[in-house]
């Protein structure tokens, strides 16, 4: 992709992408697609499904009195769409291949200008033709994923509370045309390997406008890792980087995930052998075992910027909370429990919430090595402790500095 320098607003967004997988697949991170029968609305109120709330005037973060399509395009560094050819040279687009879905984008793995492995996220935005059952995405819900990604990518290079925890954003592109051949052709092979859920894309026209969002490859998702971590001591890094963060996140951002899913943390190998973070001016280093983990999907999420406050309320979207077949689902329940079905309120109970579903994931998985030696007994015994101490903490912060397994 071109190269453009991203701009922080401050703000955030929330996307309502994680609702598609039938109930026939209990064990999915999706929901049923049949749930989703609405787009969000941006800073409007809704009757019967999620809505964004946004405490502030999102209006106040950019210079003049302009539409979602300017911000969009501001933030892209853009006058106007580009063609896929501009933003995906062909060499690059000869080297896709399609890695990831979601109700509203699809995720190709490509090099970028400094032959990095690249995730490139590509959703269709503004149409009036349904995607996968689905109306497509406004300018508006898409500016409020733009900006929560760079919120969060951004705290990989702040001083006093920093992670690398949150897949970094390096780029980003609005473009205009039909779905480019190589793509479909990257398509229709995960399709065949793997299964799609999603329409076939090669049904938009000329005038079809997409974001293109370039992150940093992550990695494989949890839920494609099952079986392919070597062992629990991998399962304690992972758990130990996701605990650490979501404190410097709800440190820095009073930050909520909300949604934090085995399909939405990605885990990739690592030379290096220890991850560091910074938290309130202290620096602390946790063993990688080989692996590094990333965050991805704001779909839910909650922060604050300088005191203003951008959630996603989800209070009547009644079957968000009516899933069955996975502990996944029970964790949207206890969320509303927790905070009374208030969901622009701060409640870091959520992220220790979806600390508890992560160590019972982790424990559940399969490992290419099973815990035969004393080492290995000894490790999951203190992932089965965390696991039935954990919901005793307020906050990830809370559990990070004070569970026993992390000390
Ligand atoms: N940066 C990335 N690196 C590697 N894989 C990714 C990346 N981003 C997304 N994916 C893959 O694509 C899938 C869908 O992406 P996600 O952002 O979660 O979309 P959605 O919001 O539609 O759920 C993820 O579960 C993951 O498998
Ligand atoms: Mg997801």
């Amino acid at each position: 992709m071109a190269m453009s320098n991203l701009q922080s607003p401050g703000g955030m967004e929330s996307s309502l992408d994680l609702f598609s997988t039938p109930l026939s697949k209990p064990a999915s991170s999706r929901l049923p697609r049949a749930t989703l029968t609405n787009t969000p609305m941006v800073g409007a109120q809704h009757d019967s499904f999620p809505c964004y709330q946004f405490s502030f005037d999102i209006q106040a973060h950019y210079d003049e009195d302009i539409s979602d399509a300017d911000k969009v395009y501001q933030e892209c560094m853009q006058d106007g769409p580009l063609s896929f050819e501009d933003c995906i040279p062909p060499e690059r687009m000869k080297r896709c291949s399609k890695i990831g879905e979601g109700t509203f984008g699809e995720v190709f793995s490509t090099i970028n200008d400094s032959n990095q492995t690249v995730a490139l996220k590509i959703i269709p935005v503004e149409g009036c033709q349904k995607v996968n059952s689905e109306p497509q995405k406004t300018f508006g819900e898409i500016l409020h994923e733009i900006i929560i990604s760079k919120e969060l990518s951004s705290l990989n290079s702040k001083e006093k509370t920093k992670t690398n925890g949150f897949i970094r954003l390096n780029n980003l592109h609005c473009v205009r045309g039909c779905y480019p051949s190589a793509l479909l052709k990257a398509w229709d092979k995960f399709d065949q390997e793997k299964g799609s859920e999603n329409d076939r894309p090669d049904f938009f026209s000329e005038e079809q406008l997409f974001l293109i969002l370039e992150f940093e490859f992550g990695g494989s998702d949890l839920e494609n890792m099952n079986g392919k971590l070597s062992s629990m001591t991998q399962a304690k890094s992972i758990l130990h980087q996701v605990t650490a963060a979501l404190a410097v996140a709800e440190h820095a951002l009073c930050f909520e995930h909300r949604d934090l899913h085995w399909g939405n943390i990605l885990v990739k190998t690592t030379k290096q052998k220890n991850n560091e973070f910074i938290l309130n001016g202290s620096v602390h280093s946790i063993e990688t075992r080989g692996v590094h983990v990333n965050i991805i999907d704001y779909s839910l999420s909650r922060l604050e910027i300088d005191g203003l406050t951008v959630s996603c309320d989800i209070a009547n979207d009644e079957e968000l909370f009516m899933g069955q077949g996975d502990y996944q689902f029970e964790i949207y329940r206890l969320m509303r429990k927790e905070n009374n079905n208030c969901w622009s309120e701060y409640n870091p109970r959520s992220n220790v919430l979806w600390l508890h579903y992560l160590a019972d994931k982790l424990l559940a998985m399969r490992y290419k090595t099973k815990p035969q030696s004393s080492q290995q007994k000894a490790v999951k015994s203190s992932l089965q402790t965390f696991c039935s101490e954990i919901l005793n903490y307020s906050s990830a912060t809370h559990a990070l500095l004070h569970c026993r397994l992390f000390n």
